[in-house]
């Protein structure tokens, strides 16, 4: 076990280059299953979730090349099973797109309800719903999801609530069934542009991802093709919220900047400057941050996997602030650790008060899921003293070399195993 220790106080400066988008990776990764040649994928991220999603693949029988740090080559094609690994399955939420691509491949899915971290209740109704408008017959059967069709036909499809994994899942299953797909109420987020935009560059027929319809004309073939995806919106988030925080300036390089502007926003709102060149942002962090409202959204409005991140930083502001938090009924989980470091904030259900504080001081932390532990790192980077975070597992779920890359950037954070006391007397 291993868990981060950091020095704070230190004013981040430099350039910090973003990784490929966690979001769109465990997407992309799965439909190659989809494809009748082989995939050569580009900036894949160096991060824990790929990892889980390239060895479901590898177990299904894909042949996987690695040809660099970010590069794979998967031919999909001697995958014979439509049953995903169990254990595997249960580490992570995006598991659930190998039912999508298992039904448009095999029209057969068996799958474990997938895991990853926990809001309160995760449910998989819209997939589902999804599964059955194309005609699926979907049941539990021994713990397992099993979805199976003759054949899939397309379908409207009218999601009830907007989901990112429903959109993409749906998306997955459709693009090989026979006939039209229309999602309505579908999900906007950049990674689904990116899916279909990848799947598109095989030969799919989608039109409209990135607004609330999207349509899908089923296709016979899909080929091998070379896709690179795009930067990682919420990584390159993390870093400007932490720029904001430590009063630092930072360039913060390989994004599309359209896709940080509800960030970029709410940061400006906050008294940081943020200058947008083509494929990078500068944030100059203020002396004090100003307080300001937030309320997470759907994309285009403000990500939910920034609100922890940025409610650290609203949590020293010169005033009070309310996070609303509308995507999650459990995303607060983290505020009683930055209480630990003396912040003062009060949660009612879904929405944190939260009283900016002069400081926050060094305390013994512990992530309680990705985006948490992201927030947990900016708060031991703008903390007085030494901050030790612990179950950093779920930092590296999502972010590539997270303590080079704040070293790069002047921040003292070093990784540290972590000695179990019984092994210690042991020795002794
Ligand atoms: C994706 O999760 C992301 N994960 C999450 O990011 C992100 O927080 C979330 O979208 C919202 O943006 C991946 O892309 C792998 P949803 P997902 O389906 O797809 C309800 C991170 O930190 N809902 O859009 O699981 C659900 O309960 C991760 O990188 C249903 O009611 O989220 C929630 O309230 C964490 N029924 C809302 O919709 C369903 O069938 C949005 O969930 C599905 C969802």
């Amino acid at each position: 076990m291993e868990k981060f220790v950091i020095t704070g106080g230190r004013r981040l400066e430099g350039e910090v280059i973003i990784s490929g988008a966690k979001n769109a990776a465990v997407a992309i990764l799965p439909a190659v299953i989809l494809s009748d040649g082989v995939c050569r994928i580009e900036n894949i991220p160096g991060i824990s979730d790929v990892a889980v999603i390239v060895r479901i693949l590898y177990e299904l029988g894909a042949n996987v090349k690695v040809i660099n740090k970010s590069t794979l080559e998967i031919d999909p094609r001697h995958i014979a099973s439509h049953v995903v690994p169990a254990d595997l399955t249960k580490r992570m939420r995006a598991s659930s797109y190998f039912m999508g691509a298992m039904l448009g491949r095999f029209n057969k899915a068996r799958i474990a309800p997938p895991g990853g971290c926990d809001f309160g209740v995760r449910p998989i109704d819209q997939h589902i719903k999804g599964f059955e408008a194309l005609g699926a017959r979907v049941v539990i059967d021994g713990g397992m999801v099993d979805a199976s069709a003759e054949r899939l036909v397309g379908n409207p499809v009218y999601l009830d609530v907007v989901s990112v994994g429903a959109t993409i899942n749906i998306m997955l299953a459709a693009v090989k069934a026979r006939g039209l797909t229309v999602i309505e109420n579908a999900a906007k987020e950049p990674h689904i542009v990116d899916l279909a935009n990848f799947l598109n560059s095989m030969g799919a027929d989608i039109m409209g991802a990135g607004t609330d319809v999207i349509k899908i004309r089923g296709v016979e073939h899909l080929s091998g093709v070379t896709y690179s995806i795009i930067p990682d919106q919420i990584e390159a988030g993390t870093y400007m919220v932490a720029a904001a925080a430590t009063g630092g300036d930072v360039l913060v390089k390989n994004v599309i900047p359209k896709h940080l502007e509800s960030i970029t926003a709410k940061l400006e709102e906050a008294g940081a400057t943020v200058e947008e060149f083509d494929e990078a942002v500068r944030i100059i962090g203020p002396s004090r941050p100003r307080h300001c409202n937030v309320k997470t959204m759907p994309h285009p409005g403000f990500p939910t996997d920034m609100q922890p991140q940025m409610a650290t930083l609203l949590s020293v502001a010169d005033g009070a602030s309310i996070v609303t938090e509308s995507v999650w009924d459990n995303r607060f989980r983290y505020v009683d650790q930055l209480t630990l470091m003396g912040a003062k904030i009060q949660v009612d259900g879904k929405v944190a008060v939260i009283q900016g504080v002069e400081g926050l001081t060094a305390a013994p932390l512990h992530a309680t899921d990705l985006r948490a532990g992201a927030a947990m790192i900016i708060a031991g980077l703008m903390a007085r003293g030494v901050t030790e975070i612990e179950d950093i597992t779920h930092i590296d779920r999502g972010y590539e070399d997270v303590t080079a890359k704040f070293s790069a950037l002047g921040a003292d954070i070093r990784r540290v195993k972590i000695i179990n006391p019984n092994l210690r007397k042991a020795a002794l």
